[in-house]
């Protein structure tokens, strides 16, 4: 589980950003649309017994994929939805969406799972998707507990250790550090800018001919440009490092029409989006439950009354191990 010394207004800016990125979940690479095939498959099932007399929490909900889900599966007979998150949460979807839907779901951004604002035994059903884990367990499950009618049911799906999901973001992490470090790419990068900016003259590529400093700031990128390659060829999940590469092309080739000021703020720009993702893969890799945290998670659960606790691990329809599911009953 993430060790939580990561201030909650740190993590929670960092997703309220990626949120504002007009995503539904935070794996588009795995899923064009909302969560499918086994995984949706899995949703519908927790949902076939839900009517307009129910009311379900989705916890650490982002944009609402699950809640979506919800939807769709119960289009004409919408129980109330009350969807949770730390982070800043708005999701345009849901305007475009049917009115019983529209009325029915009830996004609540700036909450946090271990201090729900319901009442005591609320839900019939309690729901999340990489999310609870996220928490701080030892005090999200008692407050999950509390919420649940007697009977109602609690359906997760949660990271796996093992997963592939978990294994890009070991690497990507690994990445981020190596991008950001000091005196690595990106602070080539940036050296290089003003130097750049003043080759757009004659006269200043004349300056920048004789001075050794520019040289220096030329050598020093080159040099890290290779670097970069060498570790693209060596990574088996190259993507970050492609679009580092792509984003320095991009900004030193803007440079024909813009400011070295400006260049250097969309660099800055840039180094925060990757600390943002750092921290996402960061809290990822730190969730990942093998067996053994997977199994003191459902003691904790049972310690908080829960019962008929089954969990398993779940596949793409390729074989992809995704997760795991666990279901149970208040
Ligand atoms: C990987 S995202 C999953 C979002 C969504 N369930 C989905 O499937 O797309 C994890 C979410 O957990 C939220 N989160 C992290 N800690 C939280 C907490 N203590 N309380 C509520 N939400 C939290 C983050 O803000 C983030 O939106």
């Amino acid at each position: 589980m993430p060790d939580h010394s990561t201030p909650n207004d740190q993590r929670r800016t960092a997703w309220s950003r990626y949120w504002k990125r007009d995503v539904l979940h935070s794996l588009p690479g795995s899923f064009t649309g909302n969560y499918e095939g086994l995984i949706g498959r899995f949703w519908q099932q927790q949902f076939e017994s839900l009517d307009a007399s129910r009311s379900v929490l989705d916890i650490a909900t982002g944009n609402g994929a699950i809640p979506q889900l919800v939807c769709l599966a119960c289009s004409t007979d919408m129980p109330r939805v009350d969807a949770i998150d730390l982070a800043e949460v708005s999701p345009d979807w849901l305007a475009s969406q049917p009115l019983p839907c529209r009325e029915a779901l009830h996004f609540h951004a700036g909450v946090s799972a271990e201090a729900l604002p319901f009442a005591d035994e609320s839900f019939d059903l309690a729901t999340s998707q990489y999310g609870i884990e996220y928490c701080d367990v030892a005090r999200a499950v008692p407050e999950l507990a509390r919420v649940l009618k007697p009977g109602g049911h609690l359906a997760l799906l949660l990271h796996h250790r093992d997963s592939r999901l978990a294994e890009v973001a070991r690497e990507e992490l690994r990445l981020t550090d190596w991008l950001l470090q000091a005196a690595g790419f990106l602070d080539r990068l940036d050296a290089i800018v003003p130097w750049v900016a003043q080759a757009a003259s004659a006269e200043g590529r004349e300056r920048l001919r004789v001075d050794p400093a520019a040289n220096r700031a030329r050598e020093d990128f080159n040099h890290a440009m290779q670097a970069l390659a060498g570790e693209a060829a060596a990574s088996p999940f190259p993507d970050l490092l492609e679009e580092a590469r792509a984003f320095s092309a991009q900004a030193l080739g803007a440079l024909q029409g813009a400011s070295a000021a400006d260049i250097l703020s969309r660099c800055r720009d840039y180094r925060e989006s990757l600390r943002d993702a750092r921290l996402r893969y960061a809290e990822l890799c730190e969730c990942a439950m093998d067996e053994d945290m997977m199994a003191s998670f459902a003691e904790r659960l049972a310690a908080n009354g829960l019962a008929d606790i089954i969990h398993v691990p779940i596949r793409h329809e390729n074989g992809m191990l995704m997760g795991w599911t666990l279901t149970a009953r208040a």
